[in-house]
């Protein structure tokens, strides 16, 4: 026995160094740490526990027969994350670049299936140059594998990726259905195709930087939702993701001790709004002093910053934060911020995450960039995803609720459970001046003295109007409060909604517009 345990270690531990010391040298040089180096740092330390590890391809193509690494180019397994079960695959590109063969997406295949049956998030740690070339459809099939099960586990169990090397074709297109990407700064890359096949068919000269680093993926397609300085702050961050979120769709997320006999009243937040009701503020400082221990987890920081989502906790609970920024773009809805929206609101909605917006919205964003890009059919995507939302949904109107915007934002109409309204709110069809110039246009030109008609006519409709207590009259807020009085009505109000339940009628699936 003990000369056979000795020759399982001895296999273990050539299989550990995949393509070998010089190509993990080589991943080390490009500033990329290595498959099993990454799982070390996103799991709890002792709790990794791998499969397949011996898995070798069947290729014979192309003198792949000659060369044998065991584990194919992909670590798999099972772990923990505080304590809490994952399953997780982490994609070795000392392995014939991480590309991926028919027993490695067998192996990716095999996890996801365990944690569908078992009802836990995967983790995909991606690092491949795509369908391994030698392989031809038989690589292709393994990816479409991988994409149907990407696909079916949507909405299931949380699936998290981080893209940490040079990912082309089919390496990008699996993340990408995914609930999460996240990316490092200057090592990570994702494209269709890369810089070369862009000259060639566009003629455009591009890096593989601009192409499809990071920080355009952050910034420019919204394609990452995160983008870090190293792959260690990657992992980091990807721990603290899964403290916001459920195990599965029948799972909650963990509920943290909390102090219910002391008061949160902030009186900070009285201060915020500017008397004058163009002038921009940040949502980020309402925001700080709403949520426990002033921590907020962005999603989407550098994208569509004229939306905010993210998460925190509200009262212990897991709470995903939807709110205006009147500091960008006036918060006004367009095109990118209502996908970024809605994409956040569906993945809330799908594991019971409760949902806070914080309203501050001029309308949407007019001009032909926007309508010849479909404001329409975008915009309705945010409209939808609020409307089919059946997790606790509570507004706040801070300030402007104007438009379809109005009745986009989680409206009472559309099932918001909550609405509360400050007095500096304005809940109108649109802002004063505009409404003005249309309805007393004949008025106003024919006056005297039409500088002062339109000074009377603003104070009036301002007067009427640029108020919450029409709203409140109706029931659509159900209470104007002080805003150093928010936190104490959240606190109590996402706990009074935990046994909440709404349902949507029984269907196939919806057919959101896409
Ligand atoms: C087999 C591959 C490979 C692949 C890389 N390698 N990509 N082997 N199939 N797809 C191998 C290389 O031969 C090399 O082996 C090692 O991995 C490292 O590759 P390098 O080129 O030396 O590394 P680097 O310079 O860092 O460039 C990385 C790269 C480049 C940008 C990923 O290798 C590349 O462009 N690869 C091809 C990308 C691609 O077009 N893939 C197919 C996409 S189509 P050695 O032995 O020297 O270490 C696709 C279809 C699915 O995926 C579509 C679904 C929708």
């Amino acid at each position: 026995m003990k000369n056979k345990i000795e020759e399982l270690k001895k296999k273990k531990n050539a299989a550990k160094l995949g393509g070998g010391q010089k190509r993990i040298d080589s991943q080390h040089n490009k500033g990329k740490l290595t498959a099993r180096e990454r799982i070390e740092l996103l799991v709890d330390e002792g709790s990794f526990e791998e499969i397949d590890i011996f898995v070798k391809h069947r290729s014979y193509d192309f003198g792949l027969e000659k060369q044998h690494y065991p584990g194919d180019g992909v670590v798999t397994g099972f772990a923990k994350i505080d304590n809490r079960p994952i399953a997780l695959f982490s994609q070795d590109f000392t392995v014939f670049g991480g590309s991926l063969s028919e027993s490695h997406a067998e192996k990716i295949c095999k996890i996801m299936d365990m944690a569908m049956k078992i009802g836990i998030p995967v983790f995909g740690l991606n690092d491949s140059g795509g369908a391994r070339i030698q392989e031809g459809v038989v690589s292709l099939g393994g990816y479409a594998d991988i994409f149907l099960r990407n696909t079916l586990a949507s909405g299931v169990i949380p699936q998290i990726s981080a893209v940490l090397g040079p990912c082309a074709g089919g390496a990008v297109y699996s993340p990408a259905i995914t609930d999460f990407i996240f990316m490092a700064k200057k090592t990570s890359h994702m494209f269709v195709t890369g810089p070369n096949v862009v000259r060639t068919v566009t003629h455009e000269d591009v890096t593989f930087e601009d192409l499809g680093g990071a920080e355009t993926h952050s910034t420019k397609s919204g394609v990452s939702h995160f983008a870090f300085d190293s792959e260690i702050e990657v992992f980091t961050n990807m721990r603290k993701l899964m403290s916001y979120i459920p195990l599965n769709w029948k799972d909650r997320p963990i509920e943290y001790d909390f102090d219910f006999t002391k008061n949160y009243t902030s009186p900070n937040l009285n201060e915020i709004i500017p008397d004058n009701p163009n002038k921009p503020y940040d949502m980020h400082d309402i925001i700080k002093l709403l949520v426990d221990d002033q921590e907020f987890f962005e999603v989407h920081s550098a994208y569509a910053e004229n939306i905010i989502v993210g998460f925190c906790r509200i009262g212990g609970l897991s709470v995903g934060i939807v709110a205006n920024q009147p500091k960008v773009l006036a918060g006004v809805l367009d095109i990118n911020a209502s996908n970024k929206a809605a994409r956040f609101i569906r993945f809330c909605d799908s594991f019971n995450i409760p949902l806070l917006v914080l309203e501050d919205v001029p309308g949407f964003l007019p001009g032909t960039e926007q309508e010849w890009n479909g404001i329409i059919k975008n915009g309705a995507k945010l409209l939808f995803a609020f409307c089919e939302a059946t997790v606790p949904k509570v507004t706040v109107i801070t300030r402007k609720a104007y438009g379809g915007a109005y009745d986009v934002m989680n409206s009472k109409h559309i099932r918001g459970d909550f609405n509360f309204a400050w007095p500096s709110a304005e809940i109108a069809v649109m802002g004063p001046k505009g409404a003005v110039e249309i309805i007393f246009k004949k008025e106003i030109s024919e006056s005297d003295d039409p500088e002062k008609k339109l000074d009377q006519k603003l104070s009036e409709y301002i007067e009427k109007f640029a108020n919450p207590y029409i709203a409140a009259e109706r029931g659509y807020v159900d209470d104007v409060i002080e805003p150093s009085e928010t936190r104490n009505r959240l606190i109590n109000t996402f706990q009074l909604l935990k046994t909440k339940v709404d349902k949507n009628p029984g269907k196939k699936h919806c057919n959101i517009p896409l």
